[in-house]
């Protein structure tokens, strides 16, 4: 066993830094320009039940420390996913690497996307993601991620209805995040997923109008990694169901930060924006680091800091 692996419930990981959702392509896109090997996982871009537009332009912008998107899930929809897309990130990546994304408006969409995918797919795929924080067309955006008995019904479905390892990435901006991730914890899950990304506006002085199109969006990058730190601080305090943290993280030392808080594994999303090669980078900083203080496996740090 590599001194990196990392377990995620069912799934096994080489190593616990993973390209988050939307900010890694479908891997291939990468190829060129990063050494996709050396990636834990890649969670690719969230496919959903119908295919999306998209927000209007503007949708990407910096702020001080990161920046503010509103992309509203853009994406070709199911078949042209799994006909077209899936093949490519396969010639890309491992079996062990790839994590299918999903997203519908309802239970039953979510859960005829995961067997859609794992009918064709099962076997060449580490896990699917229900990306929870998304429109929802009864109960509005965030549905899944803000509604305990939701999140828990969403989860309990996908699990029932698919053999491969069963993610559930939701947002942590509600105030009853813990309850959420306490309800979705009791469904046998195999990993929790946080993106922690608070929303913010940037007004364009110019123009004086908002900078995006959508007005509103998250807000990514180092910005808010002390915020990430904290939710995921709470989270392992309050469930024992391996923790995945995105929000921020572009060193090796800040994947050190996030496990001893209590995270198993790292998503790591814009940095690699400006950085492509960037998880590479990290990657080798923490090989260089278990080899320093003679760990014989990483996963030891997780949670160390409450103990
Ligand atoms: C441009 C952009 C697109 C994103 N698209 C998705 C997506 O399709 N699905 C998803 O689950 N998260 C999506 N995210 C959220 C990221 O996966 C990640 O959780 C978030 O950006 C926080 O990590 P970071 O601070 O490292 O960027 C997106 C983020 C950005 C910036």
């Amino acid at each position: 066993m590599s001194s990196l692996e990392t377990k995620l419930g069912r799934a096994i990981f080489r190593n616990p830094v993973l390209g988050a959702s939307g900010c890694t392509g479908h891997g291939y896109e990468m190829a060129e320009y990063t050494d996709l090997s050396r990636y834990g996982a890649v969670s690719l871009k969230t496919v959903t039940y119908h295919a999306r537009p998209g927000n209007p332009p503007e949708r990407v912008n910096e702020v001080p420390g990161g920046i503010i998107s509103s992309i509203g899930l853009q994406n070709p929809g199911p078949d042209v996913f799994l006909e077209e897309i899936m093949p490519k990130a396969l010639s890309a990546l491992d079996r062990d690497q790839i994590v299918v994304s999903v997203a519908g408006d309802t239970v039953e969409e979510y859960v005829e996307l995961c067997q859609r995918t794992v009918e064709r797919y099962g076997d060449r795929i580490a896990a699917v993601e229900l990306n929870a924080a998304c429109p929802n067309v009864n109960h509005g955006t965030g549905y899944f991620s803000r509604d305990a008995h939701a999140a828990r019904e969403l989860v309990a479905a996908a699990k029932g209805a698919v053999e491969v390892p069963v993610f559930y990435k939701f947002n942590t901006n509600f105030e009853n995040y813990l309850e959420v991730a306490t309800a979705v914890s009791e469904t046998g899950v195999d990993a929790i997923y946080t993106s922690n990304t608070p929303m913010g506006m940037k007004i364009d002085l110019r123009k004086k109008r908002p900078v995006l199109g959508n007005v509103v969006g998250p807000v990514c990058g180092p910005a808010i990694r002390p915020i990430g730190m904290l939710r995921i601080w709470n989270l392992y305090q309050a469930v024992s169901v391996p923790l995945v943290a995105s929000g921020g993280a572009r060193t090796w030392e800040d994947v050190i930060e996030y496990m001893l808080a209590g995270a198993a594994a790292v998503g790591v999303g814009s940095a690699q924006f400006p950085h492509p090669d960037i998880v590479p980078q990290i990657v080798s900083g923490l090989e260089a680091y278990v080899e320093r203080e003679k760990l014989d496996s990483l996963s030891v740090l997780v949670g160390a800091a409450h103990r």
